[in-house]
């Protein structure tokens, strides 16, 4: 996949820029607060996705402009494509993002996904390593989401059934005959949970020797990481049996204690838990070692590798790990903010600086 150009009006503090990436490595420095990653942000509207810092999407147009506008020229899949996102709506009214593929309009921007793919990395997934079993499930929910459209509807009927199931534990005591609903949530909740799970551990199994083969180049081979999918039943068993004995517990909690709402998986480095354990820069060097490994994931099932957005990628990365993965964004193409450029001036990488939201190419 490559973005051959973008361009963007009144997007956050940029009121027009033209931007045209190299296809291998580009940076965008500048200093901070100046506009950078909102730049890289407007590129990962093209996928149709949200904001990955979990903006509104009023807070995506310029202050004091009615609208804003992310333009860019795509390649891949075997074709051009021209995707226009719109962020607007009435004035007064809640804004939303629509879409344009080649001048067709596709409604809301998600309808255009994987017209342009691309995996980004932001300070913010850091949480990925630290934060709780929820950011995990959504790293491969919204990976699968991509690659297998069935996976939306499998991963919504369960997520629904759960939301239902919630209700009716909250207001059991007030039910007649709460234990013969319950039975018939169960039933389809084994059916599409153990779905679900066994969607997530396909995909974990699959690109977890990139996972931990990246983490072992990244840190010379010096330290070792591991990864475990941690399921809520034994497969053998299916989730039915868990599902009956978690009942009493379910009641008493009023919501569903038990399934693949609640499953994880861990990151070990070197046998510790990385939660707890790893340093700042061995947490970054995993979670990178996540997204790389999502990126060539998507490579193997759709035969398209995902542009590369990283935000802020270096800091907190020892000389050899910043060398290592600067080798990495020399093959695919890679579009990176750096507040110091002198990080990539042994790359042969485009120079781009953002000052003020205006964009200088170098
Ligand atoms: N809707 C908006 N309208 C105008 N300015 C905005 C809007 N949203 C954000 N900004 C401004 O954009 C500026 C630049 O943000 P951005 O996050 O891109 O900086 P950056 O260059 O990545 O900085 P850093 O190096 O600190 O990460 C911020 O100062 C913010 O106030
Ligand atoms: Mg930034």
């Amino acid at each position: 996949m490559i973005l051959k150009a973008l361009e963007v009006e009144n997007y956050r503090n940029i009121p027009a820029a033209r931007f045209e990436p190299g296809r291998e490595l580009t940076v965008i420095c500048g200093k901070n607060g100046q506009g950078k990653t909102n730049l890289l942000e407007a590129v990962w509207l093209l996928t149709g996705g949200k904001s990955f810092r979990g903006a509104k999407d009023a807070e995506l147009i310029r202050e004091n402009a009615g609208y804003a506008v992310a333009e860019g020229e795509t390649q891949g899949f075997g074709k051009e494509s021209r995707i226009r996102v719109f962020v607007g709506g009435q004035p007064g009214a809640r804004k939303a993002r629509t879409v344009r593929v080649n001048g067709v309009d596709y409604g809301r921007a998600a309808n255009a996904a994987g017209t342009f793919t691309a995996v980004v990395f932001d300070p913010g997934h850091l949480s990925l390593v630290k934060g709780s079993p929820e950011g995990r499930r959504r790293f491969l929910d919204a990976a699968l989401c991509q690659l297998y459209p069935g996976y939306v509807t499998l991963l919504r009927r369960y997520s629904r059934l759960v939301t239902q199931k919630n209700a009716l534990l909250k207001s059991y005591w007030q039910t007649p005959d709460a234990n013969g609903l319950l039975d018939v949530f169960d039933e389809k909740l084994a059916e599409s949970g153990a779905a679900v799970s066994a969607k997530r551990q396909e995909y974990l199994a699959l690109i977890e020797p990139e996972i931990t083969g990246t983490y072992r180049d990244i840190a010379s081979g010096s330290e070792t990481l591991a990864i475990q999918y941690e399921p809520s039943f034994e497969p053998e068993k299916g989730l039915a049996p868990v599902l009956r004995e978690s009942r009493a517990r379910d009641i008493a909690a009023g919501f569903c204690t038990a399934g693949p709402h609640r499953e994880d998986f861990s990151i070990s480095i070197d046998g510790r838990a990385a939660k707890v354990f790893a340093s700042q820069g061995q947490q970054r060097s995993a979670v990178l070692s996540l997204k790389l490994a999502e990126a060539a994931g998507a490579q193997k099932i759709t035969g398209e590798h995902p542009v590369m957005l990283l935000d802020d990628v270096l800091s907190e990365l020892d000389e050899t790990r910043q060398s290592y993965l600067l080798s990495r964004m020399e093959h695919r193409q890679t579009i990176v903010t750096a507040c110091d450029p002198d990080l990539f001036r042994r790359t042969s990488g485009r120079v781009y600086r953002m000052e003020g939201g205006i964009l200088h190419a170098l």
